[in-house]
């Protein structure tokens, strides 16, 4: 498979939906296999289980967590598609991120040594935000999630990111605006 693509927003009439549909529009004439993990469609449980902390190895993984390694596994890219909520990805996202990322998995840990274990794989990041580009650069909130994300979470895991787009302010924007947001998508080298 060539992409799984991780994405977390509740609402079927979302900026975050047109972004989804227009990413497989896009995937399918290129002929690219995927698939779509719509973590709240699959009401995927975002919360550790007390029985899934010890390294792998020592804990069985839950079937759940099994399943969405397997696609991971089997992608040779990941997309993931959100909003930007408290200038960060959706907690069901963060869960997903705590349950199916996990030591063994998707990093390993020999004494001091951390290797992150999807090395090879590809990652696109498309977000959308409600505030500004201009607050992003002025707080430091994009730097801080680039350092957060990016650097802490994707490259610790050893995956390359091939692009990190943010939408900004996509609710103050008119139709024409968002219509030209959706079309540059198709200039993503995914
Ligand atoms: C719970 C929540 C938290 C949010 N936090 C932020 C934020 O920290 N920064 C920001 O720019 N926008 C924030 N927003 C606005 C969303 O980013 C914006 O509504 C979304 O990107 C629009 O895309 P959509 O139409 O697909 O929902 C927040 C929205 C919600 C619902």
């Amino acid at each position: 498979m060539d992409y799984v693509i991780i994405y977390a927003h509740p609402g079927p009439k979302s900026f975050n939906r047109a972004i989804l549909e227009r990413v497989e529009s896009i995937l399918r004439k290129a002929k690219k296999t995927f698939e779509v993990r719509d973590l709240y469609a699959s009401r995927f449980n975002p919360s550790l289980g007390a029985n899934e902390i010890y390294p792998a190895g020592h804990v069985k993984i839950p079937q759940d967590v099994e399943r969405e390694q397997n696609f991971i596994r089997e992608a040779a890219a990941m997309i993931f598609i959100y909003p930007i909520w408290w200038f960060g990805m959706p907690a069901i996202l963060k869960g997903y991120i705590d349950r199916v990322f996990s030591e063994g998995f998707a990093y390993s840990i020999d004494g001091e040594k951390l290797t992150g274990l999807l090395t090879g794989k590809k990652a696109v990041i498309i977000n959308t935000t409600g505030g500004p580009r201009e607050l992003f650069a002025r707080t430091g909130y994009e730097e801080a999630m680039r350092k957060a994300t990016d650097s802490a979470i994707i490259e610790f895991c050893g995956m390359e990111i091939v692009e990190h787009r943010y939408l900004y302010g996509v609710q103050s924007i008119d139709d024409a605006a968002r219509k030209r947001m959706l079309d540059d998508l198709e200039n993503i080298d995914f």
